[in-house]
């Protein structure tokens, strides 16, 4: 594990990203800008830098950002903005029952150890509030209900109503009773008071969510000044010979088991292709900070098959 709060770098040839497709990738990478998308990184940033005081960083030149313009990502294929939200909600809705075994099988239980880390660097403390976004099945919101202690408050939020009520039952099976649930969209966080939460996280959430600055956005808005923001998300592995194997492994065993453990072999096709789609480590602390988050950093997890980041709002 390593921390690589680097800025990016300057010269052409460090910030390009790598545009080989895997030779294990039956398609390329969609065509056109970034992700596929028709706005240019620069108008992008523009729009989305809605606070004068927010520093400006420069983002890798060509990074994947993930910024909407009519047409996105869904994996590799390019659609309609519009439609991604529906398409993302049906491969939710089809694994919810079994989207726990399915995430102790594909990582070998090694998501436990990543989630352990990010607990671990979320400094969550008895009495405090504490939003986990996208949170499905409440791995996280079940380890902050007892770390919060009775004093405090979880609220486990999603957008999906299959993956909200497997986490129910399990967090009101557990006798979490300071938690809440609450359905929400990560891009508005609609249903939550500003300033009002002193931890949020997203767990292996944001690279399925449409509009990223948007949602990065919100979580800025929703924190209490001195909270903090942990993204824990599949990253660029960093180890080139490592990521070969990886994507050996993602897009044959993943979809393989998708369609034995749970008839379903396109939703991990899907997760194998949204890893590829999103933002790298450097790009994703840029959007960090162009959404107003300060002091941020990311820790690599197993080479960069993950990475937390962390970000405050000061
Ligand atoms: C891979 S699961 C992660 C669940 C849990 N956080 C974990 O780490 O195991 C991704 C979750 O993101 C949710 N999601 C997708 N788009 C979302 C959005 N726009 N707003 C909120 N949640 C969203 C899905 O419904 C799903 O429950």
């Amino acid at each position: 594990m390593s921390n690589e709060n680097q800025k990016p770098q300057s010269t052409p040839e460090a910030t390009q990203p790598n545009e080989t497709p895997s030779p294990f990738l039956n398609q390329t990478l969609p065509e056109g800008a970034p992700q596929g998308q028709q706005q240019s990184l620069a108008q992008a940033t523009t729009q989305t830098s809605t606070n004068s005081n927010i520093p400006h960083y420069n983002l890798p030149r060509g990074a994947q950002t993930g910024n909407v313009g009519a047409t996105t990502h869904f994996g590799f294929e390019t659609i309609n903005t519009t439609d991604k939200e529906q398409k993302v909600a049906q491969v939710f809705h089809s694994v919810a029952s079994k989207y726990d075994v399915m995430n102790d099988l594909m990582s070998f239980g090694i998501h436990r150890l990543w989630k352990r880390f990010a607990i671990n660097m979320s400094g969550v403390r008895r009495g405090q509030r504490v939003l986990d976004i996208a949170g499905g099945t409440g791995d996280l919101a079940k380890v902050f209900s007892r770390e919060v202690g009775p004093t405090g408050h979880v609220v486990l939020s999603d957008i999906n109503e299959s993956m909200l009520n497997v986490g129910r039952d399990r967090l009101i099976d557990a006798g979490c009773s300071n938690v809440d649930f609450v359905l929400a969209n990560a891009e508005t966080l609609e249903p939550f008071e500003d300033n009002s939460f002193d931890l949020v996280t997203i767990s292996f959430g944001l690279r399925n969510v449409t509009d990223k600055d948007a949602a990065l956005q919100a979580m800025h808005r929703v924190l209490k000044p001195g909270g903090r923001l942990l993204i824990l998300e599949f990253s660029k592995p960093v180890f080139e010979p490592f990521a070969k194997l990886y994507d050996l492994y993602s897009f044959t065993a993943l979809p393989l088991m998708g369609k034995l453990v749970a008839n379903d072999s396109e939703s991990y096709k899907y997760l194998a292709e949204s890893i590829r789609m999103h933002p790298d480590q450097r790009t994703l602390k840029g959007m960090m900070e162009n959404a107003g988050l300060q002091n941020c950093d990311y820790h690599n997890l197993t080479a960069g098959i993950v990475a937390v980041h962390r970000g405050f709002k000061l």
